[in-house]
């Protein structure tokens, strides 16, 4: 499972990337106005930095809603660097711009992804990636999860090329179940990367290893 880290900050990206373990980073528009980035020349220039950062796949997202807006705003994005990812919502004029950026070699996120069905257009138009949102699905009283599990069987039966790129994540243990499920990648804020790391156990032992070792040191 491929890991990516969902931000738009650029410290938080630099420290995931420096643990050595990260392949890509996903945004949205969202995340891009948490860190104050106003204006679509500096929005080009933040992926651009963010694309200096981080050698894997970018996912920049078009805030367009009609086929021809995606279209211009996705080929802008796609000339940015060989590394951007358009990430598209699930909407019918998105769908059909998934198709012509496919078409065209350009690679797409679907985003906005809460059901199997949804999932199955998208893999259908070609989409590079689909972004089921886990977290959200659990807000609402379903379970995330369950989504990435029926969608990797899906994808499994019918032999689609469409990564599963579970996204919304909120914690540890929902990176563990994803892995479980079969997601091809999670998309994660930093907390949840580095939530991986602890256990108790852990701290305890060192703590103890450490003090055995100043009987010999
Ligand atoms: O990037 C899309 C997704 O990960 C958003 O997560 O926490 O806003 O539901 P969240």
């Amino acid at each position: 499972m491929k890991f990516f880290i969902d931000t738009a900050n650029l410290a938080q990206i630099k420290e995931a990337n420096d643990l050595g373990i990260l392949d890509g980073v996903t945004t949205n528009p969202s995340l891009m106005a948490k860190e104050g980035i106003k204006g679509s020349e500096a929005v080009l220039q933040h992926y651009k930095t963010i694309c200096g950062l981080v050698d894997g796949d970018i996912s920049a997202e078009v805030i367009s809603t009609d086929f021809e807006g995606i279209i211009e705003e996705g080929k802008k994005l796609a000339a940015i660097h060989h590394n951007i990812v358009v990430k598209v919502p699930m909407i019918k004029d998105g769908i059909k711009a998934i198709k012509w950026f496919t078409d065209n070699g350009i690679k797409t996120n679907c985003t906005l992804i809460f059901s199997a069905g949804q999932a199955i257009l998208a893999a259908k138009a070609g989409a590079t990636y689909v972004s089921p949102f886990i977290g959200r699905i659990d807000d609402s009283g379903w379970d995330g999860v369950e989504l990435i599990a029926q969608i990797s069987n899906i994808y499994s039966i019918q032999g689609f090329k469409t990564e599963i790129l579970a996204a919304s994540i909120r914690n540890a243990l929902h990176i563990i179940k994803c892995a479980e499920a079969g997601a091809n990648v999670c998309t994660c804020p930093l907390d949840s990367i580095l939530g991986l790391l602890k256990h108790p156990l852990t701290d305890i032992g060192l703590a103890k290893f450490l003090e055995d070792a100043k009987k010999f040191a």
